[in-house]
């Protein structure tokens, strides 16, 4: 456990000097409930922003120099960049997710550069959006550093692009908004076609939300990501000749057996996943206000299924996880989230049975797959912002 002034006390130790001008940031890590590789498609997520998530030290210097340093990737030092140089460097690894958010605000920042430390307590690479958390933080940080104006949906949509154009991930807007616009204890049911918003409380009376990191490196996830997307794309293209629609959210279930007529082997099992999906979603947060949790899980366990068998995001790992998962006492629903190729599942399960679940969907994921997995029992808190004297005395990380 390290307390806030400890970070700040790491930031003086790194880069030398006073705390007076060190300022403090926070952006949160986000687990999707449901509603998954549709962001770009137009279509409904549910994802939460979590407590656990990044925390950023950060001092302005008085010439045009951007140091970077993260607790996380203590054995790449200080990565050193300049004002005058912002491009993705290779070499730079985790640092060119700050580098491309100055980038992209660099005509806004006037002339000096930045000491940064990072701290984090999300698994990286975990699909729990570090990435969009180290994003947000910086961009949150620059946005009040400089008085530049932006609003929150504008340093979203920012920290999405950086990630598209600078990093070359075409991902959509679902983690970055929730980042950006998580609250505690509830969800964002977000229409990525319209943006559009609102909250859903998140009323789960004796359950827990556990994260289970099936450990697996996410290998080729970015350009399995990217050609997913590629395929959603042509199979727009050729249904936008029947059916007059924008996106492929905007087809429902009933079109399906038409559509699939356009559409060859690969697309119509994408555009099913799709379209399902974006049902799902809708239906599960119908079911969530209506406190009726067993519902909710089933349409987890759906979703899965159609991530696994129609898109083909899922796993062994990810597979392993969830069928040990749903066997388990206590267990309303459990499925991947995020991308897939590895990562986290997401388990709602009753508190009285979650050390059981634990030990148990251990013992059976390792003895199918080697691997020893990780559980988080986490709490859904607040999106990015820029730390008080008050939440500082409280936190403890
Ligand atoms: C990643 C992307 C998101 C979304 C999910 C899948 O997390 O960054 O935009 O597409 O995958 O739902």
């Amino acid at each position: 456990m390290i307390r806030m002034k400890t970070i700040t006390e790491a930031f003086i130790s790194q880069f030398g000097g006073s705390s007076e001008e060190v300022r403090v940031f926070f952006a949160p890590g986000r687990v999707n409930l449901i509603g998954e590789h549709i962001d770009y498609n137009g279509g409904h997520v549910l994802p939460c922003a979590l407590e656990i998530g990044t925390y950023l030290a950060v001092r302005k210097r008085s010439d045009s120099r951007l140091l970077f340093y993260s607790k996380n990737f203590q054995d790449k030092g200080v990565i050193e960049a300049d004002l005058s140089t912002l491009v993705n460097d290779p070499a730079h690894s985790w640092a060119n997710y700050p580098k491309g958010v100055i980038s992209f605000l660099s005509d806004r920042i006037g002339s000096e550069g930045y000491e940064f430390y990072f701290c984090g307590n999300i698994p990286n690479g975990a699909g729990l959006s570090s990435s969009a958390s180290i994003e947000l933080v910086t961009a949150v940080c620059l946005n009040e550093m400089n008085g530049i104006g932006l609003s929150s949906i504008e340093l979203v949509k920012l920290s999405q692009q950086v990630e598209n154009q600078f990093i070359g991930v075409n991902c959509g807007i679902m983690d970055q908004f929730a980042v950006g616009f998580g609250e505690a204890d509830q969800a964002v049911l977000l229409n990525c076609e319209t943006l559009e918003y609102r909250y859903v409380p998140l009323n789960l009376p004796n359950h827990s939300i556990v994260i289970a990191n099936t450990n697996k490196q996410r290998g080729l996830a970015d350009s399995a990501y990217n050609e997913r997307r590629a395929v959603c794309e042509s199979a727009l293209e050729k249904l936008k000749t029947e059916f007059p629609i924008q996106e492929l959210c905007h087809l429902n279930e009933g079109q399906l057996v038409q559509a699939e007529q356009l559409l060859d082997p690969e697309e119509k099992q994408r555009v099913r996943h799709v379209v399902t999906e974006n049902e799902r979603t809708l239906k599960a947060v119908d079911v969530l206000e209506q406190d009726d949790l067993f519902a909710f899980g089933e349409l987890m366990k759906a979703s899965h299924l159609s991530l696994r068998d129609d898109y083909e995001v899922s796993c062994l790992e990810l597979d392993a996880m969830v069928e040990a998962a749903w066997k388990q006492k206590g267990v309303v629903g459990a499925r991947m989230t995020g991308a897939g190729f590895g990562g986290c599942t997401v388990n709602i399960v009753e508190d009285q049975h979650v050390e059981s679940f634990k030990a148990n969907v251990k013992e059976e994921y390792t003895a199918k797959t080697g691997l020893v997995p990780e559980f988080y029992t986490v709490k859904v808190g607040r999106g990015t912002r820029e730390l008080t004297g008050e939440e500082v005395t409280q936190l403890q990380l």
